[in-house]
């Protein structure tokens, strides 16, 4: 039955985002990825509305994606560009790299989806090279406690919906009990999209030091 849904979501995911994408976010994907520079892996690539944006002068561009159906779409959309990418079949919770093995990791629209965020974050840190960057773009718990308390009602139906998107994390103290801190974080909201899953963030998280608080 996950099989079929799946498939399905995967079939219609462009087309659910197609507005949104025409009235903002496209643009915003376009600003974030301005920063990725040299090493680069996107976790949860899904099928590939970022490859437009990516230069083709990366030392190194790997697309991990676990769902098979989602997969495919990317690789299509991979062969039909300019740009020299690996696609793994892979969760981010598990990454299949070595430590330090990137300069930038780019997460759009994933840490609502995946299982464990708290295990993606630490595999993120581990395969990120130090003084290497987290770019992210995360629809998110809304700052508005009536909202927040929609998002929380409705988390377990619109979580089916979303083939396990959850539209209550709390997405930025997440990142931040990781092990992140902000360098750059922008609020805003996806157009068009329905009022629990309105409210995005967008910007770059670096790795703490020891000691640095
Ligand atoms: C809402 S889509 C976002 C796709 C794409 N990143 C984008 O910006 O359009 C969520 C993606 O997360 C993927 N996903 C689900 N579980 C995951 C996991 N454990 N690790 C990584 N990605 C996961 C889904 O297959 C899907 O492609």
């Amino acid at each position: 039955m996950m099989g079929l849904y799946d498939a399905l979501f995967a079939s219609q995911y462009d087309r659910f985002l197609a507005l949104a994408e025409r009235d903002g976010l496209a643009a915003r994907r376009e600003e974030l990825l301005k920063s990725v520079r040299g090493r680069v892996l996107e976790i949860g690539a899904g099928t590939g509305l970022n490859l437009d944006y990516y230069p083709d002068s990366l030392e190194r561009l790997v697309l991990t994606e676990p769902s098979e159906p989602m997969a495919r779409r990317l690789k299509d959309r991979v062969a039909a560009s300019a740009l020299d990418a690996e696609v793994v079949i892979a969760p981010a919770e598990k990454l299949p790299f070595e430590d330090d093995s990137f300069d930038t990791v780019v997460s759009t629209l994933v840490l609502c989806t995946v299982p464990d965020p708290e295990e993606t974050l630490a595999e993120v840190r581990r395969v990120l090279a130090p003084g290497g960057s987290l770019l992210l773009m995360e629809h998110v718990r809304s700052e508005s406690p009536d909202r927040a308390k929609w998002q929380d009602r409705l988390e377990k139906p619109w979580r089916w919906y979303g083939n396990g998107c959850r539209c209550n994390r709390d997405t930025v103290s997440t990142v931040e009990s990781a092990g992140f801190r902000w360098d750059e974080l922008q609020h805003g909201s996806v157009p068009h999209a329905p009022p629990i899953i309105r409210p995005l963030i967008a910007g770059r998280a670096v790795m703490m030091i020891q000691n640095e608080s």
